[in-house]
């Protein structure tokens, strides 16, 4: 109800771009993006091949450095992870004070936050060692963290780390594991949460990252930074979304409504429904992430026992959405959230922990995005400008 030119008059020059939809706050050279095409590369590595070839412990090694790793220097970065994944018995009280039904990722964001009180000697973003101890420390104790926050969720006595196992492993075993019986390895699934925490690494300037970015421009250490960032990730229209996802798919599967009856109230924009885990800002083509999950979702899900049903009313969505004049025009694809929720399923993880799974993927892209602006010379506070709609100057009543 605003003429915005008029606006724009009286503030002066100012771009006026909500959302950022074309605003450039920052030139990176960690992650390529061509939307259109669906194009996606770490450090000029396609996705595919990262997919195929490399480890999440590899590709966050090569997001954060810039490189890949020699086979020496990819030892010493997991040594160095294996060191540090220990809690400290204070910060574990923390997770008693929540209560029982707490959702993981507050949990999470709460605990990366109380780093900055635990571990105070490596906050200073402009002192090299610090911010090597605390990129270490966040992607030792972060996993950690995300497994108790789990635990705590089933009310399951907390395991000490396991410093023979790598962080993949030993974050399964964490989160999966009992004090009383030895955990029992599927290499099976490791390799597929390790393939989804590869897809997940980095996605450039998106709303978690921007967000670690902004709080990171006014020097805000690297925990406090990130916090803030798995905070971003928590909405539904973000990280959220394979949660939602797996909760759209189950209301359809037990209310037995027929797929085609859901895309109409989706096309009918009815109380707002939408078909989760479809479109994204960026890639207006489909998510190559979305087409690597797909591919594997098949896989894993026989070899885990997966809900294939669901699966199923996924596959129709989906095909009827791609032959859908209301998707088509939108170009409104399937994006990394849309199959990813049915695999975390099938690995055992509660919905409540899908968000976390992709914190955990997203910590190597955050931390490197972190560390990039803090060595640009560019860097500037973030401080978006507004165009003021309020009540003109008025004088306070006499009363
Ligand atoms: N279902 C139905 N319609 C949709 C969907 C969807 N999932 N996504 C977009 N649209 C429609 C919008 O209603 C809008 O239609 P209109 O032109 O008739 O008004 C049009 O497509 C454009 O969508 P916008 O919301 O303007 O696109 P934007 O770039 O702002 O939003 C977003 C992108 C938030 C991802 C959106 O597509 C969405 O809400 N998707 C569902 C949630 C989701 O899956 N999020 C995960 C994103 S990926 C990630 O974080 C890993």
């Amino acid at each position: 109800g605003f003429d915005v030119s008029k606006l724009l008059k009286q503030t002066g020059t100012v771009t006026f771009d909500p959302g950022f939809m074309n605003t450039a706050a920052t030139t990176s050279a960690i992650t390529y993006i061509d939307g259109d095409q669906g194009i996606l590369r770490y450090r000029g590595y396609p996705i595919e091949q990262l997919a195929k070839h490399s480890s999440f412990l590899e590709t966050s090694y090569l997001l954060i450095y810039g490189e890949l790793p020699t086979p020496t220097e990819l030892e010493n970065f997991d040594q160095r992870i294996r060191r540090h994944t220990l809690l400290h018995e204070d910060l574990k009280g923390f997770f008693g004070g929540f209560p029982r039904d707490a959702h993981p990722m507050p949990v999470l964001s709460s605990a990366v936050s109380a780093l900055s009180t635990f571990y105070q000697d490596s906050l200073d973003p402009f002192d090299e060692e610090q911010v090597e101890l605390s990129t270490v420390r966040l992607m030792a104790k972060l996993p950690v963290i995300a497994a108790y926050a789990h635990k705590k969720s089933i009310g399951q006595p907390m395991l000490y780390p396991d410093n023979s196992m790598n962080l993949v492993e030993n974050f399964m075993r964490l989160s999966f594991g009992l004090p009383a019986e030895p955990y029992e390895m599927d290499p099976d699934l490791v390799k597929a949460l390790d393939l989804l925490l590869i897809l997940h690494a980095d996605h450039e300037q998106n709303c978690s990252t921007s967000t670690v970015r902004l709080v990171g421009s006014s020097n805000a250490n690297m925990f406090a930074s990130v916090s803030a960032g798995i905070s971003a990730l928590f909405g539904p229209l973000h990280g959220g979304a394979n949660e939602a996802v797996l909760n759209m798919l189950r209301d359809i599967q037990s209310t037995g409504m027929a797929p085609e009856t859901f895309m109409e109230k989706v096309k009918n924009k009815e109380d707002g429904v939408k078909l989760m885990g479809f479109g994204h800002r960026v890639y207006k083509n489909y998510d190559p992430r979305a087409k690597i999950v797909k591919a594997t979702a098949h896989d894993i899900l026989a070899k885990l026992g997966g809900n294939d049903e669901l699966l199923d009313i996924a596959m129709r969505l989906e095909e009827k959405a791609l032959a859908d004049d209301y998707f088509i025009e939108r170009k409104l694809y399937p994006n990394v959230d849309f199959y990813t929720g049915l695999i975390y399923k099938a690995m055992g993880f509660p919905e409540k922990m899908f968000t976390v799974l992709f914190a955990i993927g997203r910590l190597p892209g955050w931390i490197a995005q972190w560390r990039e602006m803090m060595q640009d010379p560019q860097t500037k506070i973030g401080r978006p400008r507004q165009l003021y709609t309020g009540a003109p100057e008025r004088d306070y009543p006499q009363r």
